[in-house]
C-alpha cells in the first residue's frame, strides 16, 4: 500500500493493517514520508479515531522508534505517574520523593509547559544548578542509587512521538484519544516501568473538559498499559479550579517543599495520597487505601519524604540555599472581590493563561520564562469572601506583563449567594 492509499483508507474510517501502519510510521521517522502526508494521516485519525488494536500498534511503533531503559537486578518496584496537565499541578514534585521514600524506584521523564498548563521540568529548573537534561545512563544510575530522578524528555526516547507531536501541535490534532494515548504511553513504557498511575484532569482548566471524554481516555490508557504488561491505574481529578495554593514556577517548588514538610493544602494532598495509595498497592507494600494513606503521612511527618527530595536535588546538581532570595519577584498586584458572597466557580483556563502572561509558560517555543512569576490563590470554590477581599496575588519581575496578566484575572472568579462545594474526584 502506498502512503496515499493508506491515508485514503483512514480518511474513509477504515482500519490500517499492522504491517502498513509500521511501514508508514517508520518511513516518517526516517524522513521518507513528508510532513504534508503525515498531516493528512493525523487529521484522518483525529476525525475517525483508531481501533484499540491500532492504538496499541501505534504505541508499540512509537516505543520501538527509540531507546528504552532497562532496569535489571533492582528489587524496588519501578513505577511512574503522569498527569494530563493542569494549573497549579505540582503533584509529581511531591509524589516522586514520597514514593521513593516508601522504597519504590521512580524514573520520571516530565514535560514542559503546554498551552495554559504548567510543566514540571520548567518548575524544577528554577532550583539553581538543577540538571534536567542528564544522559539516559545518568538518569538510570540516579534512579538506581537514589530511587528517584525527574528530568525532561530526551531526544532518543520515542523519536516518532517527538516528530508527530511537533506536527500535531501546529495542525490542531492534539486532542485525539489514540494519538494522546500512543504519545503518553510510549514515553512512559520506554522508562522501563512496571507500574503507572495516571491523573486525568477534568474540568474547565483541563484538556479533557467532560467526564465522558476523560473516561474514554482513561479506558484506552489502561488497555494500552495492559497490552504492555504495565499495571496501570487511573484517577480522574478536578481542574475546575487550580490545585493547591499557587501556580507558577519557583512558587510551586516552594509550595511542594511546604507539602513535603507536612503543610500541604488538603486538595493537593488528597490527590497526592490517592495516586500514592494506588502505587503502594500496586507495589504490594500494602493492600488497602487507609493503610496506604497512613504510610504516606508517616513518611511526611518523619521527614523522610522531604529528605528524599533534598537527596534528588543534590544528585541532580541543585542547590536550594539561596533560591528563595534569588526568586523574589520585583512586582506584585492583588485582584480583589467585587462583591460579597461565596466563590461559586473559577475560570481555570483563564487563570492558566494569566500565568503564561506573567512568564510561567510559553506562547512561542523560544519564550523565556520568569522563575519569579506566579499567582497565589487566596480564596477558592466554596469559600466566603467580602467585597474588597483579596482573591489572587500575582507576582513577577516584569511590570508590563503583570499588568496584562491582571486582565485575565479580573473576571475569573464567580461570586454568588450559594455555598457550592468543589468536587475533587470523579468516577474514582
Ligand atoms: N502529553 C503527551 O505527552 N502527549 C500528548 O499527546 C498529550 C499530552
Amino acid at each position: 500500500m502506498n502512503p496515499t492509499q493508506l491515508i485514503q483508507l483512514k480518511s474513509e474510517g477504515k482500519t490500517i493493517p499492522r504491517f502498513e501502519l509500521a511501514s508508514f510510521i517508520n518511513a516518517y521517522v526516517d524522513g521518507n514520508i513528508h510532513d504534508d502526508e503525515m498531516t493528512l494521516f493525523l487529521k484522518a485519525i483525529h476525525t475517525h479515531g483508531m481501533t484499540d488494536e491500532e492504538t496499541i500498534t501505534l504505541t508499540e511503533l512509537m516505543l520501538n522508534s527509540g531507546e528504552q531503559i532497562q532496569f535489571s537486578g533492582m528489587d524496588a518496584y519501578i513505577a511512574d505517574k503522569h498527569s494530563t496537565g493542569g494549573v497549579g499541578d505540582k503533584v509529581s514534585i511531591v509524589l516522586g520523593p514520597l514514593m521513593a521514600a516508601a522504597g519504590l524506584a521512580i524514573p520520571m521523564l516530565s514535560g514542559r509547559s503546554l498551552g495554559h498548563t504548567g510543566g514540571t521540568t520548567d518548575k524544577l529548573e528554577t532550583i539553581p544548578g538543577f540538571q534536567t537534561s542528564l544522559t539516559l545512563n545518568q538518569f538510570k544510575a540516579n534512579v538506581e542509587t537514589h530511587g528517584l530522578c525527574i528530568m525532561g524528555q530526551t531526544e532518543t526516547i520515542c523519536p516518532a512521538d517527538r516528530k508527530m507531536y511537533a506536527l500535531r501541535d501546529v495542525t490542531n490534532t492534539i486532542d485525539s484519544i489514540p494519538l494522546i494515548c500512543g504519545s503518553i504511553m510510549s514515553k512512559k513504557i520506554a522508562e522501563g516501568i512496571q507500574g503507572l498511575v495516571l491523573d486525568i484532569k477534568t474540568g474547565n482548566g483541563a484538556f479533557m473538559k467532560t467526564v465522558e471524554d476523560a473516561t474514554a481516555l482513561g479506558r484506552m490508557l489502561q488497555i494500552v498499559g495492559k497490552a504492555f504488561n504495565v499495571k496501570t491505574d487511573v484517577i480522574y481529578s478536578s481542574m475546575n479550579q487550580p490545585l493547591g495554593r499557587t501556580a507558577g514556577l519557583w512558587c510551586e517548588i516552594a509550595e511542594s517543599i511546604t507539602a513535603l514538610k507536612g503543610e500541604g493544602t488538603k486538595d493537593l494532598m488528597d490527590v497526592v495520597f490517592e495516586l500514592g495509595s494506588k502505587l503502594l498497592v500496586q507495589a504490594g507494600i500494602t493492600r488497602g487505601e487507609t493503610a496506604a494513606v497512613s504510610i504516606q503521612e508517616n513518611l511526611i511527618q518523619s521527614g523522610k519524604a522531604y529528605d528524599k527530595f533534598e537527596e534528588m536535588v543534590k544528585a541532580q546538581g541543585g542547590d536550594m540555599s539561596n533560591a528563595d532570595q534569588l526568586h523574589q519577584p520585583k512586582f506584585e498586584l492583588i485582584v480583589s472581590a467585587k462583591t460579597s458572597g461565596y466563590i461559586e466557580s473559577m475560570d481555570t483556563l483563564n487563570i492558566g493563561w494569566a500565568g503564561v502572561e506573567l512568564g510561567c509558560g510559553r506562547r512561542q517555543k523560544d519564550d523565556i520564562l520568569d522563575p519569579t512569576a506566579g499567582i497565589e490563590f487566596t480564596a477558592k470554590i466554596g469559600e466566603k469572601v467580602s467585597k474588597g477581599d483579596p482573591l489572587f496575588r500575582c507576582f513577577n519581575s516584569n511590570e508590563n506583563k503583570l499588568n496584562s496578566a491582571i486582565n485575565y484575572l479580573q473576571d475569573s472568579t464567580q461570586i454568588g449567594p450559594e455555598k457550592t462545594p468543589h468536587i475533587l474526584f470523579f468516577n474514582n
